[in-house]
């Protein structure tokens, strides 16, 4: 069943009450409800409670000064403001409701509820006296009636000072019910990821890729018209490259076959090799020498990011070319290095029972329906599939939004992730699918062709609980 807030964007203000810490609970209940909840903290809530705990729950960044902007250059409380369905502010306190009666947009909570046509449900918590205080009443009246706010008033009982009157945060379950209500009817504001605020990081995962060699090429490669003129593409290897940072952080040495590439690499050293290469046939070289066994092994994994051309000049002119001679030129299409790969990897390595595990990408344009096509001709584990032609996803952008698509007929639809978080989301199938390879030719248990069910998730391995 699907939650009531299921696509909804969600505001959470939090404010400096003791109960700021209930927030976090609200924050899990919102999310429970299929909410994709974005979290605003006042400067006196973060001295209740840190930033850590929300962003890790609600994989967004979290909003605490009101002149912050997002690493894209946006403004945060203005993208929360514009984007989200209903803001809620939980628990809101005497300050809070004063400043925002008087329209005082002096934190990042209260920017973002005067800069939002959204609904906004108000939760407060506070002292009993304070509560009941003219001031409060006159507050929470204006906030009701002037700018048509839900207030869900807080409920009777022990207060944090040590005496019993109404100020307690009411019950969560009755705040998501506000939230709930207040969206009702409504349609989604911004169901594009790419209007709402950016997903953070994802926290670092463990070395489960330690005494593996990975092969991850990168960029576009540039096929020579003559000697100062080539054909590209618009590929800047950010994914490529954030595949090896992230291959690289999970201990794995990393052959990089970069092309051209429009961000920094990561410096060689120990565990890093970068092999620059230009042309579709260079990185046929480069990729067939990093195949090959090292120190009697080979390599354990290609993850093939590279854009590489599809068609190349069929001769290249060997003097720069005049305008005044006008030009035809004649292309010939690239062999599918991949498919290469995939095709020696048949043949030769099974006797280890070492196949390399093959990752490919598919830039498809409107529709994915032939990626699965090219994942079963290229012979392939996993091929990565994204439309180049939505918003935040494809060549340049920081986010991708994939679909993973494996040998078995698995396809996993990812949100629109950061590339860094798209690259530890395909690294975690290649460790689980390497450890399980691996479990299988300790046990005998690998298929003729060396391979075990390609891309399947092995929770716990023999290899990773010896670790
Ligand atoms: N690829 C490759 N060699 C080529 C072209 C592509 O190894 N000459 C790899 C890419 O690096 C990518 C995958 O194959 O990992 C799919 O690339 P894509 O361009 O989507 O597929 P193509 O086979 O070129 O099919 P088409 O151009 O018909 O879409």
């Amino acid at each position: 069943m699907s939650g009531r807030l299921e696509g909804r964007l969600i505001g959470l203000g939090v404010t400096g009450s003791i109960a700021a810490y209930k927030a976090v609970e609200l924050l899990r209940l919102l999310t429970a409800e299929g909410a994709d909840v974005v979290v605003l903290l006042s400067p006196s809530a973060a001295r209740f409670i840190g930033p850590l705990s929300f962003a890790a729950l609600s994989r967004h960044p979290v909003e605490t000064e009101v002149l912050d902007l997002l690493p894209d250059g946006r403004i945060g409380h203005i993208v929360i403001a514009d984007s989200a369905d209903a803001l809620v502010v939980a628990p809101a306190t005497a300050h809070f409701l004063g400043a925002m009666a008087n329209g005082m947009a002096s934190d990042a909570v209260i920017a973002t509820c005067l800069a939002t046509s959204a609904p906004v449900v108000v939760a407060p918590a506070m002292d009993g006296d304070m509560w009941s205080h003219p001031a409060t009443v006159a507050n929470v009246a204006r906030l009701r009636e002037a700018f048509g706010y839900v207030v869900v008033p807080p409920a009777s009982g022990p207060l944090a000072s040590g005496q019993s009157g109404q100020g307690r945060l009411a019950e969560l379950a009755r705040i998501v019910d506000a939230v709930v209500e207040a969206v009702a009817g409504r349609p989604i504001r911004q169901p594009a990821a790419t209007a709402r605020p950016p997903l953070a990081d994802a926290p670092p995962r463990e070395a489960d890729l330690a005494g593996r060699r990975i092969v991850i090429t990168a960029g576009g490669t540039r096929e020579p018209i003559d000697p100062v003129r080539f054909i590209g593409n618009r590929s800047t290897g950010k994914m490529g490259v954030a595949l090896a940072d992230a291959a690289l952080a999970r201990g794995a040495r990393v052959t990089l076959i970069a092309a051209a590439v429009e961000v920094p690499l990561p410096p060689p050293g120990a565990g890093t090799e970068v092999v620059r290469v230009e042309t579709a046939a260079q990185l046929r070289d480069a990729l067939s020498t990093a195949m090959l066994e090292r120190d009697g092994r080979p390599a354990d994994a290609l993850v093939m990011a590279a854009a590489v051309a599809d068609f190349a000049p069929s001769r290249m002119a060997p003097t720069k070319l005049s305008r005044g001679e006008g030009l035809t030129l004649e292309l010939s299409p690239t062999p599918d290095l991949l498919a290469e790969v995939a095709a020696r990897a048949r043949v030769a390595v099974p006797a280890a029972g070492r196949r390399p595990f093959l990752v490919g990408f598919a830039a498809e344009a409107g529709s994915l329906d032939r990626a699965a096509g090219k994942l079963a001709a290229k012979g392939l584990d996993l091929l990565v599939a994204n439309d180049v032609s939505e918003a935040g996803s494809g060549f340049g952008t920081d986010t991708n939004r994939v679909t993973i698509l494996d040998a078995a007929g698995g396809r996993d639809e990812l949100p629109l992730l950061t590339k860094r978080e798209v690259a530890d989301r395909i690294l975690d199938r290649v460790a689980a699918a390497l450890d399980e390879r691996d479990a299988g030719v300790q046990t005998g248990g690998s298929t003729s062709d060396g391979r075990g069910p390609a891309g399947t998730a092995t929770p716990a391995s023999p290899r990773r609980a010896a670790r």
